[in-house]
């Protein structure tokens, strides 16, 4: 029986190895509040306009998720999945055509704590869900030196890093850079600066956090784009309306700057069972 079981996985672990082609983006700060969620939401419409088929994944517990700047309420979330309340079928909540959105609840905190083999059963439908219906999941990852961040973080294609010029923000930044590289071996960053007063004011920052994590850790930081401070966006967030013209065209600009075809050398899931000790 434990030899059976034991096949089973490394069957299982072989399958999540082979990504049919979906790409992991995730969207990480050190600090709450700089705009994790808004620029989540809008790399989502902005590769759904391009026809992409995207799966925004909201890991963040806090207090601006992506439902709350919809103004959607999913009825189920990850959590439910993993208590066997729902189906993942019962999950996604639809923004357009081409984009939907998962609330991940406390999912993710309790992923860590399940037993091996149902970890392993839900990752697996994870996996199915969205590598047969998506091009892309952006996930919104929780603040800070989250042990959630830093695996989502870790195990992603493309690990952007969010802050702004603020010095408590860019510490955090920082901080987190250095834990995901040095636990996890992460060396390439791409960083973007939200709230800037100018494009000069973003490059000296990204700069300034360029050559700390040069001097105290082995990664590299890519400074990718900005996106200025705007008043209105916070309007527009208060009337649920998290699209904001100007703000989505400097994040395309950003967008320009990163490989999006990228290839994961590993498969996004196999490497979370790793992570989680399977
Ligand atoms: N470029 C910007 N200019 C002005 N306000 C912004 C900008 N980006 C985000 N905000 C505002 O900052 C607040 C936090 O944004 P949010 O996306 O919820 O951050 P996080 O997910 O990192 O906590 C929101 O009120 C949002 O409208
Ligand atoms: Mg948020």
């Amino acid at each position: 029986m434990k030899m059976k079981l034991d096949q089973q996985l490394n069957l299982l672990k072989h399958m999540l190895g082979k990504s049919k082609g979906t790409r992991y983006i995730s969207v990480s700060s050190g600090k709450g509040g700089v705009g994790k969620t808004l620029v989540s939401i809008n790399i989502g419409e902005i590769l759904s306009e391009r026809g992409k088929r995207v799966l925004i994944f909201d890991g963040d517990l806090g207090l601006s998720n992506v439902h709350l700047m919809y103004g959607i309420a999913p009825t189920k979330d990850l959590s439910d999945l993993i208590k066997g309340f729902a189906t993942i079928e019962e999950l996604p909540v639809k923004v357009n055509e081409h984009l939907y959105f998962i609330s991940g609840g406390s999912g993710f905190q309790e992923l860590a704590d399940l037993p091996k083999e149902r970890l392993t059963t839900i990752v697996q439908k994870l996996y199915e869900y969205a590598e047969d219906n998506f091009d892309y999941v952006v996930i919104d990852t929780p603040p800070g030196i989250h042990r959630t961040t830093v695996m989502l973080t870790s195990c992603a294609d493309i690990p952007i890093i969010l802050t702004t010029p603020e010095p408590t923000a860019l510490m955090d930044a920082y901080a987190l850079i250095k834990v995901i590289n040095r636990e996890e071996g992460v060396e390439n960053f791409y960083v973007i600066i939200n709230k800037a007063d100018s494009y000069a004011e973003a490059k000296a920052v990204a700069e300034s956090l360029s050559l700390m994590v040069m001097k105290y850790t082995n990664a590299r930081v890519n400074f990718i784009g900005f996106m200025h401070y705007r008043k209105n966006l916070i309007r527009n967030v208060v009337d649920q309306k998290p699209v904001d013209k100007n703000f989505k065209e400097e994040l395309r600009e950003a967008l320009i700057n990163l490989d999006l075809e990228v290839n994961g050398k590993e498969g996004f899931w196999s490497k979370i069972l790793k992570k989680l000790g399977v």
